[in-house]
C-alpha cells in the first residue's frame, strides 16, 4: 500500500509533536509512532527544562555551564543559539497549555541540578516530561492536519538505494523520499512517500542492560540514517545517570532526579561517608560524567552494588510535596525517604550522539530532518548538561519547521518507489534467537562499553559484536519482518558505532572515559 503525505515524522516525543503542531498549517502530517503516543522518553523526564527567565541568571552563565559540562567538544554557535531561543520556546509550551511549577509570588519555581551554576530548571513537581508530553498531544490532537498512527514500525527510510541506485558514504545527493513502515497486527508493510521527513525517534539507552530509557529506545532513527549513508557523529559519549533506582529486577529503572540532590540529597556509601567532595568541589552537583565515574569508582572500592542518596535531612513535608512520584514509588519498595536513604546505582540514560544535524536541523540527506535524542547538534559536546535535552528538542524542532516550511512547495513526490520486497523471507524465527542475542548485546555493552573503557575492553566488544552481527543479519534476511528482530538489528548497528568512535577517540574525554588515556583537565576560561 502507497501514501503520500507533505510531513512525515517517526516519532511523538517532544522533538516530533513540536515539530507537527508548528508545520501543521503548511499540509498534510503524519506522525508514526511504534507503541502509543505518550510512550516516550519525554514522557518519563523528571527533573525538568532547563532555560533562562530571571536574573541573577543570565545568557552568557547558562552558555558557559554548556560548553563546561561538555569538557569543550561543544559546538558554541549552536550552543549560543539553543541557549538565547531557550525562553522563547519555554513561552510556547506554556502557551500550548504546559503548566510548570510557580511560587506563592507568581514567578516559576526553578530548580538546580548537576553542573548548573544558577537555579533555571523548569518544573512540574518531579513530572515534568509527562505535563510536557500531555500538553503537546492535546495542541497536536486539535490540528485537523494531523494525523497520529500509533503501533507502526519504521523499519528504514527510503532513498536512491531502493531505486536499485548505487550510493556510497560520499554520495553528495543522497535523498529522502520517505519511510517503509510495518503494521505488525496486520503485518503489512506500507511505503509512506513523503515531500520531507522528520526523524525524532529518541534514545537508545537499551543498548545496556541497565537503563532509565523507556523499552521504545532502541536507536532506530540513528540506525535507519546510518544503513542510509548520512552522517552520524559523537557516539561514543553515551551519558550514564548517577542515580537510578537500585531494585535490580525491575526494567527501566527508576529514575531518582538529579533535582533532588539540587534539594540538598548527598550521595553517600553504603557505611555512611560523604565522597564526593574527593572527586569534585561541586560534590554531589558535580556534572554526571564525574558524579557517575565517582559512583563507579566507590563500588569498586567497596564492593557494594549500590551507594546511597540521603535525603533524611530534608523537612519531609517539602520533599513529599516536591518529590511526590519519587516518594510513592520508594514507598511501594519499602522505603520511606523521609527517613530512609535511597540505594542508587548510575544506569544508562542519555546519547549524546547521533544523526548531525544543522543549525536547522537538517541532516547530510536531502529532505530528511532529525531532532531530539536521535540528532547530534553539537550543543551537548562530550556530555550533556542536565535539563538540555528537553530544551535542545523544542529549539530544533521549531528549527527544523522554519525550513521544512520554506522548501515543501519546490518538493515533488517520487512516484517510482516501489513497494517493500518481501520475496524470500519465509522464516518465522524463533522468539528465544532474539531475546537471548539481545541480553548478549547488553551484556557485551555493559561489561567492555561502560562508565570506564579501555583499549582491549572495546576490542573484545567488537570482536564478540562480529559475531551476533553476522548471525543476526542472516536471520533478518530470511525472516518475516517483526518489530523485535527489527530493534535487534538497529541496537546492533549502534552498538556498532558506539564502539568504533569509542575506539577512535585517543583520549579521556566527557562521557567516553579510558584507563588507556589519563585526563587531562581543559586549560581554558570555562575549567577553571
Ligand atoms: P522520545 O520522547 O523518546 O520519543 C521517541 C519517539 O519515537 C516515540 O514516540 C517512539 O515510539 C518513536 N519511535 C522510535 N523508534 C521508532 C520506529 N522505529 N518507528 C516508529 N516510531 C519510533 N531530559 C531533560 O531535558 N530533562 C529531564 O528532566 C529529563 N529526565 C529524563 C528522565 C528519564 C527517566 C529519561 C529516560 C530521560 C530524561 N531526559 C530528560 C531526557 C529526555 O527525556 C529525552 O532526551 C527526550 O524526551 C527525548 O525526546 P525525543 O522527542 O527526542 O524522543
Ligand atoms: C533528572 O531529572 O535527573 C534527569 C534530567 C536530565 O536527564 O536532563
Amino acid at each position: 500500500m502507497k501514501r503520500k503525505v507533505d510531513f512525515l515524522i517517526i516519532g511523538s516525543g517532544i522533538a516530533g509533536l513540536t515539530y507537527a503542531i508548528k508545520v501543521a498549517d503548511k499540509g498534510k502530517v503524519l506522525i508514526v509512532t511504534k507503541s502509543k503516543i505518550d510512550e516516550t522518553a519525554t514522557s518519563y523526564a523528571q527533573g525538568g527544562i532547563a532555560a533562562v527567565m530571571y536574573t541573577p541568571d543570565t545568557y552568557e552563565k547558562h552558555i558557559r555551564d554548556t560548553l563546561k559540562a561538555g569538557d569543550e567538544l561543544n559546538n558554541e554557535k549552536i550552543v549560543r543559539l539553543t541557549i538565547t531561543e531557550s525562553t522563547e520556546r519555554i513561552k510556547e509550551l506554556i502557551k500550548w497549555g504546559t503548566e510548570f511549577d510557580k511560587k506563592k509570588s507568581g514567578k516559576y519555581d526553578l530548580a538546580k541540578e548537576g553542573g548548573h551554576s544558577e537555579y533555571r530548571v523548569l518544573h512540574h513537581k518531579d513530572s515534568t516530561g509527562h505535563e510536557i508530553q500531555r500538553a503537546l498531544i492535546s495542541q497536536a490532537k486539535k490540528h485537523k492536519n494531523i494525523e497520529i498512527l500509533e503501533d507502526h514500525f519504521t523499519i528504514d527510510i527510503i532513498t536512491q538505494h531502493h531505486l536499485g541506485k548505487k550510493i556510497n558514504k560520499k554520495s553528495a545527493d543522497i535523498q529522502c523520499f520517505g519511510a517503509y513502515i510495518l503494521n505488525p497486527q496486520k503485518n503489512k508493510i506500507y511505503t509512506i512517500l513523503a515531500k520531507t521527513t522528520l526523524i525524532a525517534t529518541g534514545g537508545a539507552g537499551n543498548i545496556y542492560s541497565t537503563t532509565t530509557n523507556p523499552v521504545i529506545a532502541t536507536g532506530d532513527g540513528i540506525a535507519m540514517v546510518y544503513r542510509a549513508k548520512g552522517k552520524i557523529d559523537n557516539m561514543e559519549f553515551m551519558q550514564f545517570h548517577p542515580t537510578s533506582l537500585y531494585n535490580p529486577d525491575e526494567k527501566p529503572s527508576f529514575l531518582i532526579t538529579e533535582a533532588l540532590r539540587g534539594f540538598g540529597a548527598i550521595l553517600k556509601t553504603t557505611d555512611g561517608k560523604e565522597f564526593m567532595q574527593k572527586y569534585d568541589e561541586r560534590g554531589s552537583l558535580a556534572s554526571r560524567d564525574i558524579v557517575a565515574r565517582a559512583i563507579d569508582s566507590e563500588m569498586k572500592i567497596s564492593g557494594e552494588e549500590h551507594v546511597h542518596l540521603d535525603c533524611t535531612h530534608i523537612n519531609s513535608n517539602k520533599l513529599i510535596e516536591h518529590f511526590p512520584k519519587i516518594y510513592a514509588k520508594c514507598l511501594s519498595i519499602g522505603i520511606d525517604i523521609t527517613k530512609e536513604k535511597i540505594p542508587v546505582v548510575p544506569a544508562a540514560h542519555y546519547s549524546c550522539g547521533g544523526v548531525v544535524v544543522d543549525e536547522f536541523g537538517k541532516t547530510s540527506i536531502k529532505n530528511l530532518y532529525a531532532s531530539g535524542e536521535c540528532s547530534s547538534t553539537g550543543l551537548h559536546g562530550a556530555n550533556r548538561l542536565a535539563s538540555n535535552s528537553l530544551l535542545e528538542a523544542a529549539v530544533f524542532s521549531h528549527r527544523a519547521s522554519i525550513d521544512a516550511k520554506q522548501i515543501i512547495d519546490s518538493i515533488e513526490f517520487c512516484d517510482e518507489i516501489p513497494d517493500w520486497d518481501a520475496s524470500g523471507t519465509v522464516l518465522n524465527e524463533e522468539m528465544i534467537l532474539i531475546t537471548q542475542t539481545t541480553k548478549e548485546l547488553q551484556s557485551i555493552m555493559s561489561n567492555y562499553v561502560g562508565i570506564v573503557r579501555s583499549n582491549l575492553r572495546l576490542k573484545r566488544a567488537l570482536d564478540r559484536l562480529e559475531i551476533i552481527y553476522q548471525e543476526t543479519e542472516e536471520l533478518y534476511e530470511k525472516s518475516i519482518l517483526t518489530v523485535k528482530i527489527c530493534e535487534l538489528r538497529n541496537l546492533i548497528n549502534v552498538a556498532y558505532l558506539i564502539i568504533k568512535m569509542a575506539m577512535k577517540r585517543k583520549e579521556s574525554r566527557g562521557l567516553h572515559y579510558s584507563i588507556d588515556y589519563p585526563k587531562i583537565k581543559m586549560k581554558n576560561k570555562f575549567n577553571k
